[in-house]
């Protein structure tokens, strides 16, 4: 079968990194289908420039006739769905786009999908894989005390966006038990890393911090994430599409859960050390506790057992390296993140951070 792959989001930051990842590694060729919302970045995209393996559309995954078009022309092998509105506080202003993208959009993507799906031949439809990119949010938020989340964890999800995203996993679920498309569904935890867009929180500290601005903390700053660099990320995913059990989900995390509060320390600490403030003082004289994020879930933590047991996956970076690239990417690009500091970007922040203490 044609090695071509269908990606979805891939401007994004997750969708980026998987995109560049991908090819990195195969010569098959990446048709990005991405809408280019105010998360979607071409800029992201640069090192691809001149690249034919990469063909880009600027398009919605809830245009139905956009994407048969698509696979019929492109014969792809595989989906890999990434498009999504992905933040929980943008969520709380604004639910709507994530349920017409989120939800419907998902919808129209697998249908078009299962109508092309339904046309190949035996062989292909076996080889054929969908692979729906979501978060360890849809299993709600755990107490300090209990058990990471494993796959058989029952679906608690608490904000719009992690409803959102569980009822696309139902969809995924759905199309699998009902027209026996080939899916896989990956949960994974927190991201960090290079194109990361500066309204979550450690792109924000970075930007902000250098910007001699507040680091705002919702609440306490003892809420707890467990993160993962974003290249870890992408790892899993091709190893769940090349290896993964059709109709299993697979949670990929690096069993690095650590307090908000934390993570900011870190960041401050380690651009004292890679661009120290003109005063002397530490960055972390510019941290802000501010009003909480309504219904902020407590704690997530992955239990990646499976993925780890079945397919033999295992992150590369500790935190530690992860940060330090993280920080010094950052630090040496400088005029992307001006370009995406734009008048929306600054609307997005004045709207997020006005009404809180
Ligand atoms: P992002 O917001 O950086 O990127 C989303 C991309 O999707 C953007 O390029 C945007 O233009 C595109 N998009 C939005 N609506 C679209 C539509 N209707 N059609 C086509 N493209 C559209 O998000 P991200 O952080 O890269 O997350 C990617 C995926 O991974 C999401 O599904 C998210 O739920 C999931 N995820 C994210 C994290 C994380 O920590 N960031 C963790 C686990 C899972
Ligand atoms: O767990 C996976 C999820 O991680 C993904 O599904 C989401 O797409 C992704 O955005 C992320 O969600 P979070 O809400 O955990 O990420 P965010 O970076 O927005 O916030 C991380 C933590 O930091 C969270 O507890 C809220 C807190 N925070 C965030 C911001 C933006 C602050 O304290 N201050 C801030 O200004």
């Amino acid at each position: 079968m044609n090695k071509t792959i269908l990606v979805t989001g891939g401007a994004g930051f997750i969708g980026s990194n998987f995109v560049m990842g991908w090819l990195a590694q195969s010569d098959a060729t990446v048709i990005n289908l991405d809408y280019l919302t105010y998360a979607g970045n071409m800029e992201n995209l640069t090192s691809l420039e001149g690249d034919n393996r990469h063909i880009f559309v600027k398009g919605s995954i809830g245009d139905a006739e956009l994407i048969t078009g698509l696979l019929a022309t492109h014969q792809p092998c595989a989906v890999v769905n990434f498009a999504a509105e992905s933040h929980v506080d943008r969520s709380i202003h604004s639910p709507e786009d994530f349920i017409q993208t989120n939800i419907v959009g998902t919808f129209r993507l697998l249908d078009a999908t299962r109508g092309y799906w339904n046309g190949l031949s035996t062989e292909d439809k076996a080889a054929f894989r969908f692979l729906h990119v979501s978060t360890d949010e849809v299993y709600g938020s755990l107490k300090k005390d209990d058990p990471a989340f494993s796959e058989t964890n029952r679906y608690e999800p608490n904000s719009p966006y992690s409803a959102s995203k569980a009822a696309s996993d139902h969809l995924v679920r759905a199309y699998h038990h009902t027209y026996g498309l080939p899916v896989l569904t990956t949960n994974c935890s927190n991201n960090y890393g290079p194109f990361h867009f500066p309204e979550k929180l450690i792109p924000l500290l970075i930007t902000n911090a250098l910007a001699n601005k507040n680091l705002p903390v919702y609440g306490d700053g003892q809420q707890i994430r467990d993160w993962l660099y974003v290249a870890d990320h992408c790892s899993g995913i091709r190893r769940v599409l090349e290896a993964g059990r059709v109709g299993e989900t697979y949670n990929i995390g690096g069993w690095n859960e650590m307090a908000n509060i934390d993570i900011v320390h870190t960041v401050c600490d380690l651009l004292d050390e890679a661009r120290p403030r003109a005063d002397g003082k530490s960055y972390r004289e510019q941290i802000t506790f501010v009003t909480d994020r309504p219904g902020h879930d407590r704690r997530y933590a992955i239990d990646a057992s499976k993925i780890e047991q079945e397919l033999g996956w295992k992150p590369a970076e500790t935190f530690a390296t992860g940060i330090r690239k993280t920080v010094q990417w950052y630090l040496d690009n400088p005029e992307w993140v001006a370009h995406v500091q734009s008048g929306a970007y600054r609307d997005w922040v004045e709207k997020n951070y006005a009404g809180r203490d």
